[in-house]
């Protein structure tokens, strides 16, 4: 029998062996040469945590923390991911119900392969919508009341994608939407047939947020092509401010690296700032986020929220993140390589692992609490 998988390196691992190449890379890669993906990821291994000895009871720790109104029963949660249903079909609703279950948010994302409605369904209190600010006017205003109309609380706006990120691995790929069936995706379909039985059948990767792959981003060719016509760089401080009259409930700005930026977004009304490189998929010279985050949180007021993401892989991560100033831990790739290693079951195992592993990593270092983290009582 083959041993479950006991840690995200592992998820990952049976992943890359499940998935057609083309799925996995556009999962794992980065933009350019990948080096802010292995920057964000070579910031935690380079973090020691600082264990405190002797504080008594430890166990359990408490996990629960306070985020945008809400109580979560830990402090991280699942980062909006496109095209969640390349890991596996109905993956969208799988991480929503997952999220739903163990009390931790979701956020899905505006070229998401499920619709924004029927994600808000599978986790009525755990949702948030990711918004793109798309090729044009009328395609924001429509995704906006739609997310009000199915009950969002929280909108997080997506900052990093003036231009679509470089990423070498999809254009070797010929990566594109709908997928062309050139000799190359046929072979490599061939060699995984579990895979691909399940997502044809379910109608291959959808963008269900859009009627049509035109309305998206007519005549992509190639993913960075689509990316490019559905965020075409039009989000700009005053297209923010608009959202922010527009939009009654939270708003989160995703994908700031730079104190100024952080505090003329806070100026603009914004709720929390979620730190971010797109997971080193955008611009191949961004710093590591757990750097950023140090910066940021340095010259922001405490009570300024902050969430960060990016090479985050293990509860001591996320440790690793709430020390360094984080309110908020959102993780990416794990929970995509998680459904394609594991399928349906694959979110709510990774949950508990990664929880598993924050409690432990809390009690070695005599954390009692994640409120307690922050506000700095046993440093
Ligand atoms: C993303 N990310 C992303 N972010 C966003 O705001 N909208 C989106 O549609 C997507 N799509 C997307 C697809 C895939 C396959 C990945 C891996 C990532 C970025 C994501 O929200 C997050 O910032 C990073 O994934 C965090 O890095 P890690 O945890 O993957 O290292």
């Amino acid at each position: 029998m083959v041993r479950a998988p006991i840690s995200s390196t592992d998820l990952r691992a049976r992943a890359k062996a499940r998935l057609p190449r083309f799925a996995f890379d556009y999962i794992d890669g980065g933009a350019g040469e990948e080096d802010a993906l292995a920057r964000s990821r070579q910031a935690y291994r380079e973090t020691c945590l600082r264990p405190r000895v002797l504080v008594g009871s430890v166990s359990p720790a408490d996990l629960t923390q306070a985020w945008l109104g809400q109580s979560w029963a830990q402090p991280f949660g699942i980062a909006p991911l496109g095209l969640p249903a390349l890991a596996w079909p109905g993956a969208d609703l799988a991480l929503a119900r997952a999220a739903e279950a163990a009390g931790v948010p979701f956020v899905t994302a505006t070229p998401g392969t499920a619709t924004l409605e029927a994600v808000r369904d599978a986790a009525p209190t755990r949702s948030a919508f990711q918004l793109y600010v798309g090729a044009s006017a009328e395609i924001t205003e429509d995704l906006i009341a739609r997310a009000e109309r199915a009950g969002y609380r929280t909108l997080v706006v997506t900052a990093d994608v003036p231009r679509a990120g470089k990423r070498l691995r999809d254009l070797r790929n010929g990566f594109g939407l709908p997928l062309r069936f050139t000799p190359r995706l046929a072979a490599d379909l061939a060699l995984h047939p579990r895979w691909s039985l399940a997502t044809l059948r379910a109608g291959a990767p959808r963008l269900a947020n859009f009627a049509t792959y035109a309305e998206a981003g007519a005549g992509a060719q190639t993913l960075a092509q689509l990316m490019a016509r559905q965020s075409s760089g039009r989000l700009d401080w005053d297209v923010l401010g608009q959202i922010r009259a527009r939009w009654s409930g939270a708003l989160v700005l995703k994908g700031v690296l730079d104190p100024d930026d952080t505090e003329r977004a806070v100026k603009a009304g914004v709720d929390a700032i979620h730190v971010s490189s797109h997971g080193g998929r955008q611009l191949d010279g961004a710093p590591a986020t757990l750097d950023a985050l140090r910066t940021i949180r340095a010259t922001v007021p405490l009570d300024v929220p902050l969430a960060v993401d990016g090479g985050v892989r293990s509860g001591e991560d996320i440790l690793k993140a709430l020390e360094a100033g984080a309110d908020f831990v959102f993780l990416g790739r794990p929970f995509l390589y998680a459904m394609a290693a594991e399928g349906k079951g694959g979110p709510a195992a990774l949950i508990e692992m990664l929880a598993a592993e924050l409690e432990a990593a809390m009690a070695q270092t005599g954390r009692r609490s994640v409120a307690e983290i922050r506000s700095g009582a046993s440093g």
